[in-house]
């Protein structure tokens, strides 16, 4: 296992897969090096490619405000990362040869980490990490464990943003994100008033 600064070196280097040839940047991820909730999307965007930060585009807008609504936020609790970390083009679901080459440096950083709960933002992410079958629209929201570590998805913030008819059963998986965040890591509500 590498350590975080190594790790992020060796993806900065990465040519491990064709996605290399496009990038303007490594998005390796953003937050507190020990944040108890990590977030994981799939890839990034336009955005996200030339500034480096993952979710900086209209959906990181939302997705700052939906972690706001439950006292969460990137500077103090939430660790962000995506499945792969270079943009594919066109914005593309990335293919599984992507995913294989990039998922073992999500992994060492979920073992730097060692979050208490991981939200899987969309469906790539769900299929990814919790179940190759998963059915975003019937399965959000639900929970499982994995490895001692509690794992749900919610919709991924630009699917809200496409269609916003979505958003009230996102508020109900943020809640019982809070929820869960107050049994499993007291610590991030301690000295707040929510
Ligand atoms: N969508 C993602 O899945 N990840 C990002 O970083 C930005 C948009």
């Amino acid at each position: 296992m590498l350590s975080w600064e190594q790790l992020n070196e060796t993806c900065q280097a990465c040519r491990q897969c064709p996605l290399a040839e496009t990038r303007h940047h490594v998005v390796f991820g953003v937050g507190p090096q020990n944040a108890p909730i990590m977030l994981v999307g799939e890839g990034p965007g336009e955005q996200e490619d030339l500034q480096g930060i993952p979710f900086v585009g209209p959906a990181g807008q939302l997705l700052d405000d939906m972690l706001s609504l439950i006292g969460l936020s990137r500077e103090k609790n939430v660790y962000i990362a995506n499945i792969v970390k270079c943009r594919p083009p066109h914005n593309r679901d990335p293919l599984h040869t992507e995913q294989d080459a990039c998922i073992g440096y999500l992994r060492n950083q979920v073992a730097l980490l060692r979050p208490k709960i991981i939200v899987c933002l969309g469906r790539i992410a769900a299929q990814r990490l919790i179940d190759p079958g998963y059915k975003i629209t019937q399965q959000h929201g639900q929970w499982v464990e994995k490895a001692g570590v509690a794992m749900t998805a919610i919709y991924h913030p630009a699917a809200l943003l496409r269609d916003p008819s979505k958003k009230p059963d996102t508020f109900g998986d943020l809640r019982a994100i809070r929820s869960k965040a107050r049994q499993l890591c007291p610590q991030v509500y301690s000295s707040s008033s929510l």
